[in-house]
């Protein structure tokens, strides 16, 4: 099957605990209750982008435990092609994602069956990186398939989003191939060495590695990009966050479907930052991402 966005990644069940206040160390707290839904950054990512009308492929791995069906419920619902997604003996990908009262939230990943998608499993997915506009990728897989991945989609001329999430060192090789490189301004500051001010342009910086284009978000701050020379800004939205988990994911989700669509980085990042700020406003990561039509802030 041919489709716009191929999305190389994890997929994992969150299992996430709402909790007054994240617990200090040695410290337990009574949480206020808990839930399973699906998650994991490529899987969030491929929701995020299919829900908003671009046709999606998923390459990736669960387990066998009961964990998979809740993990690949968000994908199916939103009609992503699973094809690709194998299933390995073992557990699938879990996050405990502790949930407080102020909406911040911590994330443990378990990997399991993501060690599973190794630079093999992504090689057979030559033909269908080989179709696609875009290939996504983050850090959650092993760092071995996320070169990998991005050499097949590249060897095509198949443009490469890479989102270095969570941070993760990658050759300076791979960072180029990426078009556009997406980052929070905390995985700017690993991959530049230093921490960043809003002051500087460190989207730039990261252009003159040798990086074709360039996405920084700054949480409540907007984002900030360099694409073809020039650097551009988009305000972030203001609405009121009850869960921000996934809102990463939301964001690159939705800036690969724009791409896809043939928008400019800073045109994908007006509506990216809009369904990003949508996804704030409900629980969880997949299941509070929009989908097409629905009102955005
Ligand atoms: O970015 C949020 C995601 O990070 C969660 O869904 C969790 O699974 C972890 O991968």
């Amino acid at each position: 099957m041919d489709c716009d966005i191929v999305v190389v990644g994890s997929i994992n069940a969150d299992l996430v605990l709402r909790v007054p206040r994240h617990p200090d160390p040695g410290e337990t707290i009574l949480g206020r209750g808990s839930v399973t839904l699906p998650g994991g950054k490529g899987a969030n990512q491929a929701v995020a982008a299919a829900r908003l009308g671009a046709t999606v492929a998923m390459v990736g791995a669960v387990g066998t435990d009961p964990h998979a069906e809740v993990a690949l419920q968000g994908l199916r619902e939103a009609g992503v092609a699973l094809d690709q997604v194998r299933t390995v003996e073992g557990p699938t990908g879990l996050a405990v994602v502790t949930l407080a009262d102020d909406s911040e939230n911590s994330i443990i990943v378990i990997p399991g069956a993501n060690e599973a998608v190794t630079p093999s499993l992504v090689e057979a997915a030559d033909q269908l990186l080989a179709a696609a506009r875009i290939c996504v990728l983050q850090a959650e897989i092993p760092m071995g398939s996320v070169i990998r991945a991005a050499e097949v989609a590249h060897g095509h001329a198949t443009r490469v989003l890479l989102n270095v999430a969570p941070a993760a060192a990658l050759p300076r090789a791979t960072l180029q191939l990426a078009d556009p490189l997406v980052v929070n301004e905390h995985e700017a500051g690993i991959l530049l060495g230093h921490a960043l001010r809003r002051t500087e342009d460190p989207a730039a910086e990261l252009a003159a590695l040798g990086v074709r284009s360039v996405v920084i978000t700054w949480g409540a701050a907007g984002v900030t990009g360099h694409e073809d020379g020039a650097s551009w800004s988009v305000p972030a939205r203001r609405v009121e966050a009850l869960d921000t988990t996934g809102a990463g994911d939301a964001f690159v989700g939705a800036l690969a479907a724009e791409l896809a669509a043939g928008s400019s980085s800073q045109r994908a990042a007006v509506l990216a930052t809009r369904v990003a700020a949508a996804s704030v406003l409900r629980l969880g990561a997949q299941t509070s991402y929009p989908w097409k039509g629905d009102p955005l802030p």
